[in-house]
């Protein structure tokens, strides 16, 4: 029997494309996750809490291979130091961990820095503290996911005018492709940094959010905002891109196609 593979966040956005690879592969997986769940086919359920620093070493033991999904807006850092420590006591073969494209660029130095950007400072932080593991590891960064764009699209688009950070640019990526990627990785030998990952074509915010308003026929007025601080500056000049590593396949209208228009098109149909 082999050991199952670890899958922190594997209930999440990305982590769930990764189970469900990991499945198709015939791997069986552990999923490491706040909430109590029910085993399904070949997925076990560990109840457990990296900030909290609970029911870690249960998930991480006999698993061989662990591949760290889980994060949030704050606590990257502190969840994957706590997630080492097991994983070290462990002694776990690879240690893959998922992080953002421009942790290493955008500096985040201000109190005005870290309030809007400390998610990048985390993810530094969490990186290292993956590198310094002594545990075999690969980290690999990847742009921001076209859900994400989508929630944030959703979000400002209750508003009646959306404020826009002026001069910010995004590459989305699809986190389906990203979970492909991340498996391989996975089930490879240990490399280190890798190649960073980021969708096929760059766009500006307001032009990502003028896609989801088309898409889904709403209008609202948008204004630029010129956000201050360091961190800011860094991401006007594209600090959080990577265009040498535009690899991604699925654009933003793809996206938008099938998450946004075609379900708008079978509402109406149907009504
Ligand atoms: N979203 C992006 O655009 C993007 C881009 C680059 C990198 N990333 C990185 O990719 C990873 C996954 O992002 P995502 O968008 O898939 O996230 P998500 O959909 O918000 O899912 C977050 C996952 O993390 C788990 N989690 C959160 N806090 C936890 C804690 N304290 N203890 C245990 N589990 C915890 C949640 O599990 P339960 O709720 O079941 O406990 C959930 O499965 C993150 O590390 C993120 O930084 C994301």
């Amino acid at each position: 029997m082999t050991s199952p593979i670890l899958v922190t966040g594997g209930t999440g956005t990305l982590g769930r494309h990764v189970v469900a690879r990991l499945r198709e592969a015939g791997w069986d997986v552990r999923v490491l996750s706040r909430r109590t769940r029910a085993p399904a086919e070949g997925i076990e359920y560990v109840t457990g809490d990296l900030l909290g620093d609970e029911g870690i070493q249960a998930a991480v033991d006999g698993a061989g291979i662990i591949v760290h999904c889980a994060g949030s807006s704050k606590g990257d850092d502190e969840a994957t130091r706590n997630l080492v420590r097991a994983a070290s006591r462990a002694r776990a073969q690879h240690l893959v961990y998922i992080s953002v494209v421009g942790a290493d660029r955008i500096p985040v130095i201000s109190a005005v820095d870290r309030a809007m950007f400390g998610y990048f400072a985390a993810k530094l932080a969490a990186e290292r503290a993956v590198a310094g593991s002594g545990l075999p590891w690969t980290t690999l960064r990847a742009a921001q996911f076209h859900d994400l764009v989508l929630k944030v699209a959703q979000q400002t688009a209750k508003l009646p005018v959306i404020p826009v950070p002026a001069g910010f640019r995004f590459q989305p990526v699809d986190a389906g492709e990203v979970a492909a990627r991340l498996v391989e990785l996975a089930l490879g030998t240990p490399a280190g940094l890798a190649p960073d990952m980021a969708g096929p074509r760059m766009y500006l915010l307001a032009d990502l959010i003028r896609g989801y308003l088309r898409a889904s026929r709403k209008h609202r007025l948008m204004v630029a905002v010129r956000l201050p601080g360091q961190a800011a500056r860094a991401v006007r000049a594209g600090a959080n891109l990577a265009p040498d590593r535009a690899v991604g396949h699925r654009t933003w209208e793809d996206f938008l196609a099938e998450r946004v228009v075609q379900p708008a098109t079978i509402n109406r149909a149907r009504s």
